[in-house]
């Protein structure tokens, strides 16, 4: 993971999906996880309110010392549960990792994220916040979750990041115009997110998604359905379409069951130059409209 000497698997176990599972059926996913190779695992303070954290801390307290734990943090819950609002304060991100390391049951979090951030932020505080952390111990490394290229930019130039977290599959192409190869230049980790689109791109029905419309999506689709058959499923080319990329050191792939599982780490042969042109010329590729450093 960037500069950090961390090392992680090619596919993260994305703890959010487990949100519908009993905490039983969740604690053995992550052992046979952490048994069929995976060894990065991502949580945040937001998902399920802190009881993701709470699953996740039980599942990992045996095996602590195997894994990398990231979570996150920079949302905070009303007091009345009704929502949350974003908060980059200094004080508050403390708070945060002191609570997610109560939930988490350890006395360190590998990879602290700020989940989300504007351009409008006191970014000086905010860093500040994970550098003590990490001058502390209590986290090994910090990093950011972002999809804004404005706001990646400024933690590129300003702080030591080790990786960003960002949305990014054959239906989102948005960060190739520009933040992976700023990312890979300043030896920053992305840790792709959403290489499925949520089962869009394997077996949910088309629908639109970000600026591309149903019919486009049916055609991305089967693109990859194409390049798919006897070495590779949909599923395992939308992963490998992600790790092709050099800056991209791990596919974190939302997992809900043990099938899903199984297709995530069964070895998977990687995309060739023409299938992974294929994909690429499938549709118009999209842009960031918003949040960009030109303008
Ligand atoms: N801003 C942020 O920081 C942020 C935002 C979103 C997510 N995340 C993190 O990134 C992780 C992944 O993101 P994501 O869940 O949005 O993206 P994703 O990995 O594209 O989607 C996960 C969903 O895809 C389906 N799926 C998984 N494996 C499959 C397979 N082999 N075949 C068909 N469908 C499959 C499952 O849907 P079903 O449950 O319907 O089966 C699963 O819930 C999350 O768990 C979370 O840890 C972070």
């Amino acid at each position: 993971m960037g500069s950090s000497g961390i090392k992680i698997s090619t596919i993260g176990f994305g703890c959010m999906s487990l949100s519908s599972n009993s905490e039983k059926e969740s604690i053995a996913l992550i052992h046979h996880a952490i048994e069929s190779g995976i060894n990065y695992f991502d949580t945040a303070d937001l998902y399920d309110k802190g009881l993701n954290e709470i699953v996740v801390g039980k599942a990992l307290k045996e095996k602590r010392n195997k894994i990398v734990l990231a979570s996150k943090a920079g949302n905070q819950w009303r007091k009345d549960g009704s929502g949350w609002d974003w908060n980059p304060r200094k004080t508050y991100i403390l708070q945060a990792a002191e609570d997610s390391l109560k939930r988490l049951q350890t006395d360190y979090i590998d990879l602290y994220q700020l989940h989300g951030g504007t351009i409008d932020d006191p970014i000086d505080e905010t860093i500040e916040a994970f550098e003590q952390l990490k001058q502390q111990g209590k986290i090994r490394q910090y990093g950011i979750s972002s999809i804004r290229p404005n706001v990646i930019s400024e933690y590129c130039k300003r702080s030591a990041i080790v990786s960003v977290m960002m949305q990014y599959s054959v239906a989102d192409r948005r960060p190739e115009e520009h933040i992976l190869a700023l990312l890979q230049e300043h030896n920053i980790s992305v840790l792709a997110r959403g290489a499925l689109a949520q089962g869009l791109l394997v077996n949910k029905p088309a629908k639109e998604y970000l600026n591309y419309s149903k019919e486009e999506i049916a055609i991305i689709k089967q693109a990859v359905n194409d390049v798919s058959g006897k070495y590779r499923t949909p599923g395992q080319t939308a992963i490998q379409y992600v790790l092709r990329h050099p800056a991209v050191a791990s596919a974190v792939t939302g997992i809900r069951n043990q099938q899903q599982l199984e297709e995530a780490v069964a070895p998977a042969v990687p995309l060739l130059k023409e299938e992974f042109q294929l994909l690429q010329e499938a549709v118009r590729p999209n842009v960031y409209e918003q949040h960009r450093t030109d303008h």
